[in-house]
């Protein structure tokens, strides 16, 4: 029995999710979200890609997919992975009417979580992460973004982008790191001078080699449009993309901003004016939901029906974190936003597959399945309309990545799977 198929045959999946076209970079609109197809299909994959859309009887693994819906794997393009430790308490206070602000303003939320990560080694760090990670693996998630953001301080921010780097090396997801570093203003500091550090930093955080973009968080008890404005500056002569945490807790107007600096995503958008739905549905740069953070935070709620409507490139993520949203379900988050925003499940399959490896630049080789992508394939128990009707049950079955199939969840769908001898 081999473990790691060059070959794989995936056959009689009552659904296979497909993309309207081949080649599609992201999908905007009902038209476009709606024209993704789930019919019976096979699947051949070989060294790693999708090779066709028929079976493969020479396979050397052939999976029975009878009765399951076969989608490309998810992409959770917004989590703040690695952290440290859980702010359980705080969840207590908010439930109990304690708004985050004032959470924050009292040495709490991010910098609580600042204070932790100080407090722990990078081996329990990374401990946290793989577990975290695996979790995320057993509902689907085959590639995920990391941000830093919990360091606070020049030394602990890149040390949370090194720990970034090695996680990478420990799950077999693929992972992708940002640069968070403007989440919260470091004591001793105002928005403009921590900007200035920022700043010095860029060369030691471009050293590492591993960051694809970055980003900061535009908020009454963050910072404002003027070092939104900086860091897209930052970005730009870095040659990395900008994302931007914007419009979560109180309407900021950074979209505008955000647009102008040539964001690749604007994040959160629970409060976003009006006026900014038209020209941000028109630009080149995606509006990421994060319902998991609205739910547990009683956020107001993003205007997330009337941006697929307009044709913005929507997105959904967990933001994995600590403080509003330790969540790290896809499927959770495709059954809320489906029930919050009004979507179709078709319509937030595209926003957790092709529109998330959009926003990290993926999309060229996973996010759909179509030949030549990488096979990061989830075989799920059922149609894919359950996944948000079964709300909180995990729909996957067989998680596989680059064809190797790195989760399989029970002896059931074992029993799925039969191996080959080769010569
Ligand atoms: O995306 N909004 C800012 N950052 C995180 C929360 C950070 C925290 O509370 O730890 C978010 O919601
Ligand atoms: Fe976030």
């Amino acid at each position: 029995m081999g473990s790691e198929p060059r070959s794989v045959s995936i056959e009689g999946a009552a659904q296979v999710l497909r993309p309207p076209r081949d080649r599609m970079q992201h999908l905007r609109g009902p038209s476009e979200l709606n024209a993704q197809t789930v019919a019976p299909r096979d699947l051949a994959v070989r060294d790693g890609a999708i090779a066709g859309l028929h079976p493969d009887g020479r396979a050397e693994l052939r999976i029975d997919a009878s009765g399951c819906a076969v989608i490309p794997g998810f992409v959770d393009c917004h989590t703040h992975l690695p952290f440290a430790g859980w702010r359980a308490g705080e969840y207590e206070q908010k439930l109990t009417g304690v708004p985050y602000e004032e959470i924050s303003r009292s040495g709490g939320g991010i910098k609580s979580s600042a204070r932790a990560l100080a407090s722990m080694t990078d081996e329990q760090v990374l401990a946290q992460a793989t577990a975290l990670a695996s979790e995320m693996l057993a509902t689907g998630t085959t590639t995920f973004e990391c941000k830093s953001g919990y360091g606070l301080s020049r030394e602990a921010e890149l040390r949370a982008l090194a720990l970034a780097r090695e996680l990478a090396g420990l799950v077999p997801q693929t992972t992708l790191s940002t640069a968070l570093l403007a989440h919260s203003i470091p004591d001793g500091y105002d928005a403009g001078s921590w900007m200035v550090v920022v700043e010095e930093m860029m060369p030691s955080v471009l050293a590492l080699g591993t960051v694809s973009a970055l980003d900061i968080f535009v908020e009454s008890i963050a910072f404002g449009l003027q070092e939104l404005e900086r860091m897209g500056a930052l970005a730009a002569a870095a040659g990395l993309m900008l994302r931007v945490h914007g419009e979560q807790l109180s309407c900021m107007r950074s979209v505008p901003v955000a647009l102008r600096a040539g964001a690749r995503s604007i994040d959160h958008l629970s409060q976003v004016h009006v006026d900014d739905i038209g020209p941000l549905a028109n630009a080149t740069c995606a509006a990421v939901l994060l319902p998991a953070a609205e739910f547990l935070g009683n956020e107001q709620r993003a205007p997330g029906r009337a941006l697929v409507d307009a044709g913005a490139i929507v997105v959904l993520a967990t933001d994995a974190n600590p403080g509003t949203a330790p969540v790290f379900s896809i499927p959770i988050v495709i059954g809320l936003a489906a029930r919050l925003y009004g979507f179709g499940v078709l319509e937030t399959l595209g926003m957790a597959t092709l529109n998330a490896a959009w926003v990290l630049d993926l999309a060229h080789d996973r996010g759909s399945i179509e030949a030549g992508k990488r096979a990061d394939l989830l075989v799920l128990d059922g149609p894919v309309d359950s996944i948000a009707y079964r709300f909180g049950h995990n729909p996957v079955q067989i998680a596989l990545i680059g064809g190797v199939p790195v989760y399989v969840r029970d002896e059931a769908a074992a029993a799925r799977l039969s191996y080959t001898e080769v010569a």
